[in-house]
């Protein structure tokens, strides 16, 4: 019969080494703060639930992560991951098995826990180790001469024999409430660090002949905790090339696999090809044949079949239709829906506006709040003036309306179906459909005028 699993993240940790104001947890990897990460693996387990330790930083936390269906403990003051599990033990379901999870390790994958939470029964702990090249600063493994997990002494309390073993414990286990909660009570925080060590449960285990089962992980990156900036760098590289890797098995062309950063969920098509220096936030749709330049910045953005994005453009909330050409340097920005084959140039800004089927905004133009047909030119250096200083109002261009270069649409303004705008015109009534419209000073020529000399 399979036990309830109740998952506990332990996050009240100061994070003395990231020197900073932001409680570490709340470090974002991947676009997503640590603990989210974490969050996430222990949703993914559909556990019964979730009980999160927190303490140094105050409620900044559990207000920042806004989950209520959370169980938040706070532990004040921190002495110890034991003392930190005791905390929760009121609120952990007696006939449940327990996983153990630190808030500042985030890439823990749910198969491994899967694996970990299996293994855990009425009289064997499951205990995840990792052998490290340098285990400086970690717990050690210490095994009798069966091969069986007796006990972890901690960095700090080793003796020189023990700091040579290169087991470590990772800090994360599976173990019935039951058990949990009777080995807590009788923790003691006499050693170096004048801490309640949860590690000290594993030779209570091991002398009650409860079994303790090592289990490893598949990667050691799975394992890895942030404790300094450099280390949550680390990660995040180590992360950023999981997903390069996986968008490569899945047919994607990566111009250089190290330069791609994902901070949200990027789902790609057939034939997508990235140039370097990506950065994909929020969710990002790019369908087959999409071609996106270097040094773009995508943020929640639908991308159509055989749109290629040139490089250096910016592109957040919106919608690009099929075959459409942007960039480079456009900026595109919330609320923005481009119909298929539009074109859009260099030095474009188009904000919360429609174009239509194969419209072109090429050179330089501010385009906000406006509704613009099919086939529309719109020339270099057109703007709409959108905002009187109180309130934003709309542009309206219907379809196949030509609009010269430099003009400023003052909104709100209509310009008809096939209308002709001059050049440099400023528009501040309605044009009318199929008739060219021009507001400008007449250019003068003044016969005989000579320039001024110097005297
Ligand atoms: C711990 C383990 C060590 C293991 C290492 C893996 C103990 C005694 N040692 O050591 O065997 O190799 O992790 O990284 O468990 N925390 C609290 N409250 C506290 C203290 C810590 O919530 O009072 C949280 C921290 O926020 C952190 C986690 O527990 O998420 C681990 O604490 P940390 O102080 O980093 O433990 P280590 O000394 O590294
Ligand atoms: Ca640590």
């Amino acid at each position: 019969m399979n036990k309830p699993l109740n998952v506990v993240i332990l996050a009240a940790g100061k994070g003395t080494r990231m020197h900073s104001d932001l409680p570490k947890v709340l470090h974002p990897l991947a676009g997503r703060p640590l603990i989210e990460h974490v969050i996430a693996a222990a949703d993914s387990l559909a556990p019964e639930r979730i009980c999160v330790v927190y303490g140094h930083g105050g409620d900044v936390l559990p207000q920042a992560v806004g989950r209520d269906d959370l169980a938040w403990v706070k532990q004040e003051p921190q002495l110890g991951t034991g003392h930190a599990v005791q905390q929760t033990v009121s609120r952990l379901n007696p006939d449940a098995v327990a996983l153990i999870l630190y808030g500042d390790v985030p890439l823990i994958r749910s198969e491994t826990l899967q694996e970990l939470v299996l293994l855990a029964r009425e009289d064997a702990l499951a205990l995840l180790t990792v052998s490290l090249a340098n285990p400086t600063g970690y717990g050690r493994i210490v095994r009798n001469a069966q091969g069986g997990v007796e006990r972890i002494v901690e960095h700090k309390d080793a003796t020189p024999e023990e700091l040579t073993l290169h087991e470590v414990n990772t800090g994360i286990m599976a173990l019935p409430v039951k058990r949990l909660s009777a080995w807590l009570a009788r923790l003691s925080n006499d050693n170096a660090q004048g801490e309640y060590y949860l590690t000290d449960i594993i030779a209570m285990a091991a002398a009650e002949r409860v079994r303790v089962l090592p289990c490893h992980p598949g990667a050691v990156w799975e394992v890895l905790g942030v404790n300094s900036r450099m280390q949550l760098a680390e990660l995040e590289r180590a992360h950023q090339h999981n997903l390069a890797e996986a968008l490569l098995h899945r047919g994607v062309t990566l111009i250089d696999p190290k330069r791609l950063d994902i901070r949200g969920e990027l789902a790609c098509g057939r034939d997508v090809l990235i140039d370097v220096n990506c950065v994909f936030e929020g969710r990002v749709d790019l369908a087959d044949g999409v071609k996106i330049g270097a040094n773009c910045v995508l943020k929640n953005v639908e991308v159509a079949a055989g749109v290629e994005i040139l490089p250096f453009s910016h592109i957040e909330g919106a919608r690009i239709g099929t075959g459409s050409r942007i960039g480079p340097y456009s900026r595109i920005r919330p609320g923005t829906e481009l119909a298929a084959e539009t074109h859009i140039g260099n030095f474009v800004e188009i904000k919360n506006s429609r174009i239509g089927f194969n419209s072109k905004v090429n050179h330089l133009s501010y385009v906000g709040d406006a509704s613009v047909g099919s086939k529309v030119n719109i020339g270099a250096g057109t703007i709409t003036a959108n905002y009187d200083g109180a309130n934003k109002h709309r542009t309206e261009i219907e379809d196949r309306a030509s609009i010269g270069s430099n003009c400023v649409l003052v909104a709100p303004v209509r310009i008809g179906a096939e209308a002709t705008i001059g050049a440099g015109s400023v528009i501040n009534k309605d044009a009318p459909a199929g008739e060219l419209t021009v507001a400008r000073a007449k250019a003068v020529t003044v016969p005989g005028w000579k320039r001024p000399v110097k005297k």
